[in-house]
């Protein structure tokens, strides 16, 4: 089971494999924004991955398409709705903290 790691919080969370990220947040009570539930269809999940981002899923089309809109995007960022868990751990940035909910 892999552990995901939250920045700023400092929370360190057991998850699925398989599991979003956005799920995996969500459902230990972070604070970050999911304007289209999950369908690649706003930007209000992106996220650095500091660590681990070659175990997550690769990024599909839709994703890529969204990022591709976004100011700011890096070459950690990942949509949490579309990125789900491998078998590793993996640290999470979460961005516009507190803002957009
Ligand atoms: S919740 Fe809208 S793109 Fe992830």
């Amino acid at each position: 089971m892999p552990f995901v790691t939250v920045q700023p919080s400092g929370n360190r969370i057991e998850a699925a494999s398989g599991a979003s990220l956005l799920s995996v947040l969500l459902g230990a009570g972070e604070p970050i924004a999911h304007k289209c539930d999950g369908k690649a269809e706003c930007d209000s999940c992106h996220v650095f991955v500091h660590d681990g981002r070659k175990t997550l899923s690769k990024m599909t089309a839709a994703e890529n398409a969204r990022l591709d809109t976004i100011v700011g995007v890096g070459s950690k960022s990942r949509l949490a709705c579309q990125a789900l868990l491998g078998d590793a751990d993996v640290t999470v940035e979460l961005l516009g903290f507190g803002s957009g909910l």
